[in-house]
């Protein structure tokens, strides 16, 4: 069995697989509303921790999941992912040219985090030639943060990797370039992923509690009238005289400008193709009309990712990924992990 837990600002999520079989099962899945008002890097106070600690107690309780042993994601917008790029060196070579370089690279300091970095690409016969590294850094304080979090309702933590990590590991394709695109409440997460392999990643602090501001405001609605407007009409043009698209559309233009820009970087970059495909993931994915809407201004295909595409989904297993499965696209490929 394989658990993975996604702490997200509004919702929690749990997938658990099954892995006897040469194909991962469904085991249970499961996610309930609830709001941290606090981002767990900031949250100090000891009850505001024992009452998300329950939360997820009662979550998995709810959800039938079996194991103790879980994996986590940490929160792209508290995570430092960057590209490195080396002559062709040796891997022992770049593992040391790595650990010196990393200060430069990321804004914390080397001895308060946890840094991974793995090769992506030797480009031998490239001008110049070079090795493409991915580096991953965050602060070891945060991570201990959730473990504890976690202890208190016996779990043990036995993976952590970053959302995006997670979502290409769930989401990617073989063989081909792809951006994920995760709207979710308070962030916006980008990723370009080649070959199933996270090469590039980006967060925002723009996404789906953005949009219903700019409904309330631009409407004067209370924020519930306005997250119902935007679930209901969302960015299309035809309803209520398309005053709700039109509310949305400037936030959803920065969306899109981000996209933009980390697809030119990834490409500058690493020098590699565009991605062929956007899969967007995330409960603000749901939003009517954000999949024509980014097809027509990046003329690109973009499709809703299916996160359980990897995996064999059993009848009695479906019935419990209400409300809308591409919210699970972090917690399984959490699960998907080898550990
Ligand atoms: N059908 C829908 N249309 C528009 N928005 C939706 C829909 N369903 C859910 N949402 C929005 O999706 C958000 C929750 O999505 P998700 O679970 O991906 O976020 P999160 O992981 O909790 O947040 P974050 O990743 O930003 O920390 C909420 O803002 C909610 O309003
Ligand atoms: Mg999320």
């Amino acid at each position: 069995m394989s658990v993975g837990l996604d702490i997200g600002t509004k919702t929690i999520k749990v997938v658990e697989l099954s892995k006897d079989a040469k194909k991962p099962a469904l085991k249970s899945a499961g996610a309930i509303s609830y709001t941290l008002k606090t981002s767990i890097d900031k949250m100090q106070d000891e009850k505001e921790l024992a009452d998300l600690a329950q939360s997820i107690r009662k979550l998995l309780k709810d959800s039938k999941i079996s194991s103790r042993k879980i994996s986590i994601s940490i929160p792209e917008s508290l995570a430092y992912t960057r590209i490195m790029k080396f002559p062709l060196l040796n891997d022992q070579e770049i593992a040391s040219a790595v650990k010196w370089e990393a200060e430069e690279y990321i804004p914390i300091p080397v001895k308060d985090a946890i840094i991974e970095h793995k090769i992506l690409e030797r480009q031998e016969v490239g001008n110049p030639p070079q090795v493409i590294v991915l580096l991953v850094a965050v602060l070891r304080e945060l991570v201990e943060k959730y473990i504890k979090i976690l202890s208190l309702i016996n779990l043990e933590v036995v993976g952590v990797e970053t959302e995006l990590m997670s979502m290409a590991r769930s989401l990617a394709v073989p063989e081909k370039t792809v951006l994920i695109l995760d709207i979710g409440s308070v962030s916006t997460n980008i990723a370009i992923a080649k070959n199933e392999e996270l090469f590039f990643s980006r967060s925002i602090p723009t996404a789906g509690d953005a949009f219903t501001r700019a409904v309330a405001q631009s409407l004067g609605v209370s924020m519930e009238q306005a997250d119902q407007y935007k679930r209901t009409y969302g960015l299309t043009e035809k309803q209520l005289e398309g005053k709700v698209g039109k509310a949305l559309l400037p936030i959803f233009g920065a969306v899109i400008e981000d996209v933009r820009k980390t697809i030119h970087y990834y490409q500058m970059e690493t020098k590699g193709e565009a991605p062929a495909t956007i899969i967007l993931t995330g409960g603000t994915s749901g939003m009517p009309g954000v999949a024509s809407a980014l097809t027509k201004a990046l003329n690109t295909e973009v499709v809703i990712g299916n996160p359980f595409a990897k995996v064999e989904v059993e009848p009695e297993a479906a019935k419990n990924l209400a409300p809308y499965s591409p919210l699970y696209s972090v917690a399984l490929g959490l699960a998907l992990r080898g550990d």
